[in-house]
This record gives C-alpha cells, structure tokens and sequence, in this order.
C-alpha cells in the first residue's frame, strides 16, 4: 500500500543502518553487525576512548575505508526523489554516519550522530580537521594537543542541540503529519521514541524494516523487506 503523499503532507523520515545495507554497509545488530563482532563500550563511548584512543581511532578509519566504493542504493535514491515532491514539507533524520543521504543527494537533512568523515578535538571540540591523512596514528589537535576523534556521538553523549532543533522546528511547522521509519532496530533513543512524538502530534507513521524491531508495535503500518525494494514502491 503506497503512502498517500498531496500537497500538505509533512513527511518525517528517520533512517538506520538498514537503509545502507545493501549498499554494503555493516548493520549494528543484525547477525553480521558490528556490535556482535565488537563492544559498543570499548568502540563507541567517552570511557572507551579515554581507556584507548588509538584502538577507537582505528576502528573508525577502518570504517571510513570500507566506504571508499560503496554506492546509494535505491532507497537513498527513493528519498531524494520524495524531497524534490515535498520541498520544504521533507525533514530526513539519520542515525547513520556514513554520508551516504548526502552522496545520494538529500539536502533537507539532519545527520543526528554525527559523520566519521568528520574529525573533531577530543579536547577543545574544534572542529573539522582533515581526517582523511592519517588512517592508523591518532593525529594530535594542533591548537591544543589533545587526541582528534570522530565527530560522532557516542554513547552517553548528547544529541547535537541543532539536530534537535531542527526536528522539533519541522514537527511545530508540521500539518498532516506522516513519519517513516527505515531500517533502524528501535532500541537507541531519543530516534527510536519519535514514532511516539509524531503520534501525540497527530500524525500517522510507516515502518519499513528487514523484521520486526524492538518498536514495531508503536507504527500504524508496517512493511517488512528490503528497504531497496520496498521504499521505491511504497512512493509510487
Ligand atoms: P541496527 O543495526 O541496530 O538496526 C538495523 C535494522 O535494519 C535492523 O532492524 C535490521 O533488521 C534492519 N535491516 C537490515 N537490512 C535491511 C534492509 N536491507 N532493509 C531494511 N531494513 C534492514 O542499526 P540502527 O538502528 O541504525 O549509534 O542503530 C542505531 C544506532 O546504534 C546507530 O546509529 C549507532 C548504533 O550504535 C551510534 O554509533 C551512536
């Protein structure tokens, strides 16, 4: 059943690392997901680059390489296609931090964790550096010498304020309100509570997901497949 798009339709899209999966970009959770092969704690948390950076820094320029030849699919393609319909009524959130929406072409965009082409200092926050240069020593802020690390958040840190802002901007401005869900396991807040925030704003919500997550029963509809097969057609 295709989402019923007219000409006051606010769409909210909120998208997880399922929507880069089959591009060939590894999952969290699923069977070959990282955090089966790793330890968020150690990996993605102040404590665990505190305790290692250069083990941290690492694990993230290994990402960043992995994404050298990796490509949008269709469903990056498929969003894009819906902004250029909604202009101004389209808000996409990701969790992800590959930067594949903005390779694709999504502008209207808030990248709610953060990008690991990013680099910050760990000390001063400054922020951005070229992360690109040095893959396997941990670069040194210049200005103050602390460790550089990726310009993401971990776990227990905050969601940037403008990321936040923007998403409650769109929700204020938002008549016929629709929100879409995409690939994500529902488990990590505050994105997996806005299928909750849409519903007390009056809207209605969509969920396109490989299986059932941890939030399925807080959407009003469900599609479950391949989010490069299911998201083109549900904006026929
Ligand atoms: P997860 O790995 O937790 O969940 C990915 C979801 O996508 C799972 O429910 C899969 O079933 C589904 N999926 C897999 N392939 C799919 C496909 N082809 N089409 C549709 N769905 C598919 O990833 P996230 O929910 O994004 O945070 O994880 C949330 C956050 O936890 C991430 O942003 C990251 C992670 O730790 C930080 O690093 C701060």
């Amino acid at each position: 059943m295709p989402i019923v798009l007219d000409d006051t339709t606010h769409l909210l899209v909120l998208t997880g690392a399922g929507i880069s999966a089959e591009s060939g970009v590894p999952t969290f959770r699923d069977a070959n997901g990282l955090w089966n092969s790793h330890r968020f704690e150690d990996l993605a948390s102040p404590e665990g680059f505190a305790a290692d950076p250069l083990l941290v820094w690492k694990f993230y320029s290994q990402r960043r390489r992995g994404l050298d030849n990796v490509k949008p699919n269709a469903a990056h393609h498929a969003l894009v296609a819906v902004e250029q319909r909604l202009g101004e009524r389209f808000l996409l959130v990701t969790q992800n931090v590959e930067g594949l929406h903005a390779a694709a072409g999504s502008r209207r965009m808030v990248e709610m964790h953060g990008n690991i082409m990013r680099t910050k200092c760990s000390g001063c926050r400054r922020t951005p550096f070229d992360d690109r240069a040095s893959h396997d020593v941990l670069p040194p802020c210049d200005e103050c010498g602390e460790p550089l690390r990726p310009d993401v958040v971990w776990f227990g840190e905050a969601i940037p304020p403008r990321a936040l802002d923007a998403i409650d901007g769109f929700l204020k401005r938002g008549t016929n309100l629709v929100f879409l869900a995409v690939g994500t396991s529902g488990v990590v807040y505050p994105a997996a509570g806005l299928v909750d925030v849409v519903r007390r704003a009056g809207g209605a919500s969509w969920l396109v997901n490989a299986e059932a997550p941890a939030n399925v029963s807080r959407f009003d509809h469900v599609e479950i497949g391949p989010a490069g097969t299911v998201l083109p057609a549900l904006f026929a």
